[in-house]
Order: C-alpha cells, then sequence, then structure tokens
C-alpha cells in the first residue's frame, strides 16, 4: 500500500531522515517507535507532504506522492492526527466533524449540492464510532485532553482515509485515556478496515497493538519486524536500555 524508498531529510546539514526505506501492507498495523528527536514526526511529514524529503521515494498505492501538498495527499486516501492537538477550539465537538464533512464531500463531488442537511447523519456516526457522541455540543477547547484527541481522529476520519497516520495518540493522556483511545483506534482500525501506521512512546500499547514494528534511531531504521523480533533485537535493547535511560520497555513513558 505504502512504498518508500531511500528517503532522506535533512535541516541545515542536520539528517535528520537517513535514507529510510519502508514498505507497509493493506490493513496492517505498524508502529514506529524510537527515543524522541529519532525522527518519528519528520517521517510522517514526508509521508503527508508537509515536509518536502531531499531524496527518495514515496508511493501511495502505485502513486508518487513526492511534491503533492498535504490537501492532495488527503483526497489519495491518507489521513493523520498530529502530535499537537490540532481542532477549532471555539467549535462545538459536533460542529467540528460536520465541518470537516463538508469541507471534504464538498470539495471531492460538487460544490452547488445542496448541504445534505449539513452532514449531520455522518457527523452522528463519527461522533459514535470515536465514543464522543454525549459531548457533542461541548465547546472542542472545553473538553479534556484525551476527549480532544478523540475528535482529532473523528476530524480525521472524516475524510475516509485507507490509510490513518497517528503521531503519538497517546501522548499526555492518563492511563484510563490511553486505555480508551486504544481499544477505539483498535475497533475503529477493524470497522473501517484501515491500514494504521502510528507513533508511541507508550511500549505497552506498541506491543498490545502493533503487528509489525519499526524502530528509528537517529533518522534510520535499525530494525523492522514482528514484535517479539524487534524486542529481542540486540541494537534496539542497546538503544532503549543504553542510552536513552528512561526508555525501558513496558513503562508509561514521559
Ligand atoms: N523543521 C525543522 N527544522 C529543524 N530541525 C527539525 C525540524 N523538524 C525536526 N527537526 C529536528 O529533527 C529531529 C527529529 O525530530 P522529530 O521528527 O520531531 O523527532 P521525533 O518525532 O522522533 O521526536 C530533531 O532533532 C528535531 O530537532
Ligand atoms: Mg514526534
Amino acid at each position: 500500500m505504502l512504498q518508500i524508498g531511500g528517503l532522506w531529510k535533512a535541516f541545515a546539514g542536520f539528517v535528520a531522515t537517513r535514507d529510510v526505506s519502508f514498505d507497509l501492507a493493506v490493513g496492517q498495523t505498524h508502529a514506529i517507535i524510537g527515543p524522541n528527536g529519532a525522527g518519528k514526526t519528520t517521517f510522517f511529514n514526508l509521508i503527508t507532504g508537509h515536509l518536502r524529503p531531499d531524496r527518495g521515494s514515496v508511493s501511495f498505492e502505485g502513486r508518487d506522492l513526492v511534491g503533492l501538498p498535504p490537501q492532495k495527499i488527503v483526497r489519495l486516501g491518507i489521513a493523520r492526527s498530529f502530535q499537537r492537538i490540532n481542532v477549532y477550539p471555539r467549535l462545538t465537538v459536533f460542529e467540528n466533524v460536520q465541518v470537516a464533512l463538508i469541507a471534504h464531500e464538498h470539495q471531492q463531488w460538487n460544490l452547488w449540492r445542496p448541504g445534505r442537511s449539513l452532514y449531520r447523519a455522518g457527523t452522528q456516526e463519527l461522533l459514535d464510532l470515536v465514543g464522543l457522541a454525549a459531548e457533542a455540543v461541548e465547546i472542542a477547547g472545553e473538553l479534556s485532553y484525551g476527549k480532544q484527541k478523540q475528535l482529532e481522529l473523528a476530524i480525521a476520519l472524516a475524510s475516509q482515509p485507507r490509510l490513518l497516520l497517528l503521531d503519538e495518540p497517546t501522548a499526555g493522556m492518563s492511563p484510563q485515556e490511553t486505555a480508551a483511545t486504544i481499544a477505539s483506534v483498535r475497533d475503529i482500525v477493524k470497522a473501517r478496515g484501515l491500514t494504521l501506521l502510528f507513533t508511541e512512546h507508550d511500549m505497552a500499547v506498541v506491543f498490545g497493538i502493533a503487528e509489525r514494528i519499526s524502530v528509528l534511531h537517529h533518522g534510520e531504521i535499525i530494525a523492522s519486524g514482528e514484535p517479539d523480533a524487534v524486542r529481542n533485537d540486540p541494537e534496539v535493547r542497546r538503544v532503549y536500555l543504553g542510552e536513552g535511560g528512561g526508555h525501558g520497555w513496558g513503562g508509561h513513558g514521559q
């Protein structure tokens, strides 16, 4: 589904993505892990058009994405959430999702088509899906952090992606919010038949849901494979148990 070859990105001489090659199969749930500053967010930005690689290829369903703007890449079927919250804080929860649906559907089909009852049913469906039905009329900016992340997920799903990229979906969450979010993401991925690529610092989450794991270190993929193989990889253990200090397996990090 997603094929990446020889991807390279430097910021003023600092190499953040170093010759990364990567293959994601349809339906896979794949985690990218690595210490802070390893290049995980940069990698996502290169896939979604928020950054342009210095070299290398990104191909989605056989189509070359390099050079395309982010909105175009969303239209092709890739949606993402951001590490920082990205909702309209003064709109209600319902309005946030509704706006996302209207923006997506109008542009895709017909700007002059009547508002389709302003996509109320579709909005409701997405709120149900992410577990925010009860908060529909609350102001988005006043939601708890965890609920704002759920809202972001609903907004991302409004573009009807086939590939979903989540950048640290549980960062800043309480253990309860983390568990609820992960259960919900897992259900949604299954219900919608999505392919999921996510970054995550909480190893319990990673090993709980990832089918494959790739480890980034200083911008390079140092290991990639099934969870058990990655867990036992000597270089991975060195990175996590050695210089990283606090980045142990299994804890709630940060
Ligand atoms: N726009 C940018 N300009 C300069 N340096 C950047 C930029 N974005 C990321 N970096 C650097 O690239 C490295 C990787 O960052 P990032 O991809 O955010 O890592 P991660 O998400 O794994 O924590 C860091 O050293 C960061 O400071
Ligand atoms: Mg990051």
